[in-house]
């Protein structure tokens, strides 16, 4: 019998709380949905989420990469010697986070493309189906990886940020569980400890629980932790994880 994983939200804004929280122990592999910065190029309808002026998110493109240099940084010290991070970003803002990177110490092992499909129409351009997922390793000689012959373009055809079965009223742009638990299984073990430095909804409180993880997720927007307790399953038992051999033998047939 595994024992339950450890799990806690912090509210605060990450520039405060994490370094706080990595005085205690760091982190194995943090997960990174930053916020798209979309107000400045008007592309937020690229995305497929409905509610954008949730976010707020008034970036100009000098502060959007000063923001990710400096998050990406404290990301960076927050993880173990052997530790990883991965960055999802839509490709409006990807020029700003890949500039960043390269003012860090962090080494890229892939350039994942998640494919995904929505239903939306365009005339005039192709319609946005995926997402950049960057996996950045602090030590290229040694991390962990614990999935073989797989490629680098991600697709479950029925999930993307606005369907998933764990998807709960709330918070506009959820990512996918399968998503979140194949980041976890592939770059982690049980007993490890993950981190999601912008919780969202919590899926990665939840993925990591399903998983054995312990787990500490960040977000700055106090009215999302009812949300996040309520998907995290917070207090209650989670079921088991999902085998992502069973999705792939889904996808082959
Ligand atoms: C793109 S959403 C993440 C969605 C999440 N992956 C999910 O599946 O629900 C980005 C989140 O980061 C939060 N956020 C933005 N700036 C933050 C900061 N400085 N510290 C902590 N959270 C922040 C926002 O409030 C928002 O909920």
């Amino acid at each position: 019998m595994v024992n339950e994983s450890k799990y806690e939200l912090i509210i605060g804004d990450i520039f405060e709380t994490l370094p706080i929280k990595t005085e205690e122990r760091l982190f194995n592999l943090i997960i990174a949905d930053p916020p798209f910065g979309i107000s400045f190029n008007k592309s937020s309808h690229e995305y497929g989420a409905e509610e954008y002026d949730l976010y707020e998110d008034n970036f100009t493109p000098k502060t959007y990469f000063d923001f990710s240099k400096r998050w990406i940084q404290i990301c960076y010290d927050a993880l173990t010697a052997t530790g990883s991070l991965y960055i999802i970003s839509g490709w409006t803002n990807l020029e700003y986070i890949l500039n960043a990177i390269t003012k860090t110490e962090f080494h890229i092992l892939n350039h994942i493309i998640w494919h995904f499909s929505w239903g939306v129409y365009t005339k005039r351009r192709f319609a946005t189906s995926h997402y950049h997922i960057l996996l950045l390793v602090k030590n290229k000689n040694e991390y962990q990886f614990y999935k073989q012959n797989d490629g680098d373009v991600f697709f479950w055809p029925e999930y993307n940020r606005g369907n998933d079965p764990h998807r709960i009223k709330g918070h506009p742009c959820q990512l996918p569980i399968v998503l979140l638990e194949k980041m976890i299984q592939t770059s982690s073990s049980p007993g490890d400890l993950v981190g999601d430095v912008f919780s969202g909804s919590g899926g990665t409180i939840l993925a990591a629980r399903l998983n054995h993880r312990d787990v500490i997720a960040f977000e700055i927007r106090k009215e999302y932790e009812p949300i996040i307790r309520r998907k995290a399953h917070f207090g209650k038992p989670v079921s088991p994880p999902t085998k992502q051999s069973t999705l792939k033998k889904y996808l082959e047939t």
